[in-house]
């Protein structure tokens, strides 16, 4: 079988990425970017919960309602850093929302080293991790969501070898959520776990809260997990999460897809599943991340 490459891809220090995220981007981010120290950065691999978690800080930060009321996406609203798209990168859509700035990165800590270090002012990071097969099954049907020139158009097992590889877009998912634990006890990053959000969100949205200094009320909270529940979120649309990524996808394609835990059984075969298991336990549990 013929080898499959994303629509523009390139290499980055190591990792590989799809042509939207243009290595002029990536380097100006690594070496130039100034944030300022009230912006709010979600950091996340794809399909770890970026968009719950975006949903979240959003209607923190916004109160209740406004979700259902915003008029733009979060590609206007919530700017993903490194993605260029209908001419305008994330870089020039950053500097163009009133702070605090709220901004989506899929990047690992390797391109924000300058803000973890203290030699530039650093935003408040949360990070998002999942359980690694969920998040692979995830990520290979968002690779089938897409229309041309994007659309993945080889099987699971394709795209299991490209994970075996490190070839899959952000690089490997172990070394990247790694990148990002090694700075757990940082007081500018918080990590939370979609299976702690999906087990208890409302004490994951009040520590996410309590990180923000964004002041709460039991009912507040328990409204915002209402309203930023797997079923509210899908009930309003793919479109109003990313105008950009809706008229990318497949017709009849929809970015909410199953939003729960323990999904990937209906995918792997057994080896596969021995092999994450196994990367799991010596990358993941033997650092102190563990998914229960
Ligand atoms: P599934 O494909 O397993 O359904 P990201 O935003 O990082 O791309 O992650 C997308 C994944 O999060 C998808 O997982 C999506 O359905 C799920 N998701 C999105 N919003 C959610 C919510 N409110 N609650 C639970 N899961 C959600």
């Amino acid at each position: 079988m013929e080898d499959w490459y994303y629509h523009g891809e390139h290499v980055f220090d190591g990792a590989t990425y799809e042509g939207d995220f243009r290595p002029e981007d990536l380097k100006c981010i690594r070496d130039e970017l100034e944030f300022k120290k009230d912006d709010i950065v979600v950091a996340t691999y794809p399909k770890a919960g970026t968009t719950w978690m975006q949903e979240i800080v959003w209607l923190l930060q916004h109160g209740p309602g406004s979700a259902d009321t915003r008029e733009q996406s979060f590609e206007e609203l919530f700017p993903f850093l490194e993605f260029y798209a209908e001419e305008k990168s994330g870089l020039e859509r950053i500097e163009e929302i009133s702070e605090p700035r709220l901004i989506k990165t899929h990047l690992s800590t390797g391109f924000y080293q300058r803000q973890l270090s203290g030699e530039s002012p650093c935003p408040k990071f949360i990070v998002v991790l999942r359980e690694p097969k969920d998040l692979l099954v995830s990520f290979y049907k968002f690779h089938l969501m897409y229309g041309p020139p994007w659309k993945f158009t080889r099987d699971w097992d394709y795209f299991f070898e490209m994970f075996r590889e490190k070839r899959l877009n952000f690089g490997d998912y172990f070394d990247h959520a790694l990148s990002w634990w090694k700075y757990r006890d940082h007081p500018n990053v918080l990590i939370v776990k979609y299976e702690d959000m999906k087990k208890d969100a409302c004490g994951s949205i009040k520590a996410v809260a309590d990180y923000l200094n964004i002041p709460t009320t039991d009912t507040l909270i328990q409204t915002i997990a209402h309203e930023s529940s797997f079923q509210s979120m899908k009930a309003r649309g793919t479109e109003k999460v990313s105008s950009i990524m809706a008229k990318q996808m497949d017709q009849g394609e929809d970015f909410f897809r199953a939003g729960k835990v323990g999904s990937w059984k209906d995918t792997f075969t057994d080896e596969q599943s021995q092999y994450v298991q196994d990367l799991t336990a010596s990358k993941f549990n033997k650092e102190g991340i563990c998914f229960d």
